[in-house]
């Protein structure tokens, strides 16, 4: 109800009574006033004058009514342990293509090889659940797919610098903007579902945990809703599966015009193992070719990459 009234106010961009909406809702004025104060209890500025309310400010919330026509597939908590365990149970419960799950906070949030990915207020932590009619052998151009779209995204919306870095990481200049991670399910060769965990620093400030990192706020020298940067990347990576997702190369191939990662000497650290060599390239399986010192290529199909 609360999702109607919010929809309501903001279409009518002046004051209405609350026997209006009543009416419309079928609510009592009283019920319609409990209402109005749930929502300003979520952070929403309303007004009210004896003609009735007004919405005055809509804050940076990410529930899903504010998604507009991507509503239904949204699910938003305030605090989770992690997205991506959400999105295991909503995608074996067969929870439609393209379903997100956003939390304001993550007590557990989890980053690449079993890192702890801090996820306070200001962030935006969700995971994308994705279910291609396809092969497990293309399960990596999902991420790769994520991570350009987010790159992309950047660059055109907010004229950023951002790149990719091998895997799946995006920096703008030398510092991390977001990292993602994936989980999938297979049936014999087929993808069940394959979810993507992206963790962007919007509003927070990483940088006590991460030197390392930084977030769009740094960046532009003001917040930015997250709910314009969520629908920014969602559109962007839709329409990424949509025209190049048949064709593996495209990717790929895009994806290397973005990186920042071929060319450059780099550490790849894999658990306990270390490889060092220059990054020559990243092939149609989405390993990274790496060139030692004597000629030698290797292939490395995941790790941590550090430039050196
Ligand atoms: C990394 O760079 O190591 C990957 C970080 C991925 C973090 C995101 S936040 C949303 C989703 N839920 C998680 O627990 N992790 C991913």
């Amino acid at each position: 109800m609360q999702a109607r009234i919010i929809k309501m106010l903001k279409s009518a961009n002046s004051f209405l009574s609350g026997k209006e909406m009543g009416t419309n809702l079928g609510l009592s004025e009283e019920k319609i006033q409990d209402h109005i104060h749930g929502l300003e209890k979520l952070g929403y500025e309303i007004i009210q004058i004896p003609e009735g309310y007004r919405l005055m400010n809509t804050p940076d919330v990410l529930y899903p009514w504010e998604f507009a026509a991507r509503e239904s597939c949204i699910h938003y908590y305030d605090e989770v342990d992690s997205t991506m365990n959400i999105a295991r149970i909503k995608a074996r419960d067969k929870c439609p293509h393209f379903t997100v799950i956003i939390a304001d906070r993550q007590k557990k949030g989890r980053g690449r090889l079993k890192r702890t990915w801090v996820s306070k207020t200001g962030g935006l932590y969700f995971t994308v659940v994705l279910r291609p009619d396809t092969t497990v052998s293309r399960a990596h151009l999902f991420n790769f797919g994520a991570s350009l779209s987010l790159a992309k995204m950047l660059r055109r919306h907010y004229r950023l610098d951002a790149r990719v870095k091998w895997p799946n990481d995006v920096y703008v200049g030398d510092k991390k903007i977001s990292g993602l991670l994936s989980e999938m399910e297979t049936e014999n060769d087929h993808l069940a579902f394959v979810n993507i965990g992206i963790g962007i620093n919007v509003n927070n400030n990483p940088t006590t945990e991460e030197p390392n990192a930084t977030s769009l706020k740094i960046l532009l020298g003001k917040a930015v809703p997250r709910k314009t940067v969520l629908l920014f990347f969602l559109d962007e990576f839709e329409t990424m599966l949509d025209t190049h997702c048949s064709n593996a190369g495209d990717i790929i191939a895009q994806w290397k015009q973005f990186t920042m990662t071929i060319g450059k000497n780099v550490r790849i650290v894999t658990g306990r193992e270390t490889a060092e060599g220059k990054a020559i390239d990243v092939d149609e399986t989405g390993a990274l070719i790496l060139e030692a010192e004597d000629g030698s290529l290797k292939k490395i199909i995941y790790g941590d990459c550090f430039v050196i």
